[in-house]
């Protein structure tokens, strides 16, 4: 049996052999960041699937992240890590009822978070992802958005785009919306000097309480920047031991124990071994008209953002 070491260095020496490269969306565990050619939020990840020159681009991540990158790279052969990890948020709507609420605001333009489906994304106008969204929303030619799937998201957008109107669709993050304004009282009672960072997902009653609110980029930027020293993380719980790692003279509490992505936490470092062994993820093949519809969706994105 190999210990974490001995696996971390077995993955680095095949991913080079075998021309794979790796990327890690910050809520897998630090283990699993430590081999990746990049981590980061979804914005991130899907600059760098866009750029990436290796012959195979392995997603550490959930599904949604890994049709990403098939969709801008249809020549390269995309790996899921772990087949069971997708994201409940992107299964939320389909095609047939956002087909229907189109007909329903035919001058909307329609914005879809990037934790969408690639078959929903051939009928929306652009996508965003949290880092991305106030700038995207700014830059669309049209004063009108039909916001999907994530509601807390899209108000927390609205809020700082108060010249357009916005209408949602019911939807949400189960993970974040695990989080309350009690659980802000209780963490700031119990850390008085801690700031408390937040990720858009959550409630608005909890980022009106935030002192950053941010991708999980962002957030921890902003936690390194800081010349304070404590932090209440208010998003997947993940982001707690890499920002330890990286500020040992930090501290940083959970908003709630209860905020950790059970599909995020799926990938394990053994599937990353068997992935760049060749014995284990599934490879992404999407169908070729879903691909360049979606394709459009993601580009406009690119561009505005
Ligand atoms: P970001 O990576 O954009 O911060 O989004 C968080 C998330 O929930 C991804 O599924
Ligand atoms: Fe989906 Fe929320 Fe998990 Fe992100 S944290 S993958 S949005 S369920």
């Amino acid at each position: 049996m190999l210990s974490t070491r001995e696996m971390q260095d077995e993955i680095l020496r095949l991913k080079k052999e075998n021309d794979i490269c790796i990327l890690a969306h910050a809520y897998q565990s630090h283990d699993i960041l430590e081999i990746a050619d990049y981590t980061g939020d979804s914005y991130g990840l899907s600059l760098e699937a866009a750029k990436a020159t290796q012959k195979t681009v392995l997603m550490c991540g959930v599904r949604f992240m890994a049709e990403t990158v098939k969709i801008l790279s249809p020549d390269k052969k995309v790996l899921l890590s772990n087949s069971d990890a997708g994201c409940p948020m992107a299964e939320q709507l389909d095609v047939e009822l956002l087909s229907a609420l189109k007909a329903q605001n035919p001058d909307y333009t329609v914005v879809a978070y990037i934790n969408t489906t690639s078959e929903l994304k051939t009928i929306c106008d652009v996508c965003v992802t949290s880092s991305s969204a106030v700038k995207i929303v700014k830059n669309i030619d049209n004063d009108k958005i039909l916001f999907i799937p994530d509601c807390n998201l899209g108000a927390w957008v609205k809020e700082q785009v108060p010249e357009k109107e916005f209408k949602f669709v019911h939807g949400g993050c189960p993970t974040h919306l695990r989080m309350s304004v009690r659980d802000v009282k209780k963490a700031k009672a119990a850390h008085p000097n801690a700031k408390l960072l937040v990720h858009p997902e959550c409630l608005s009653e909890v980022t009106k309480e935030a002192d950053y609110i941010g991708s999980t980029t962002g957030i921890m930027d902003y936690a390194r920047k800081s010349s304070d020293t404590e932090f209440i993380i208010g998003t997947e719980n993940s982001i707690l031991q890499h920002l330890q790692f990286e500020c040992p003279d930090k501290k940083f509490y959970p908003l709630s124990k209860d905020c950790v992505c059970h599909n995020m936490k799926l990938t394990t470092l053994v599937d990353v071994y068997n992935c760049v062994k060749g014995t284990g993820g599934e490879e992404i093949i999407l169908d070729e008209d879903v691909r360049e519809k979606a394709l459009k969706c993601i580009n406009t994105m690119l561009t505005l953002g």
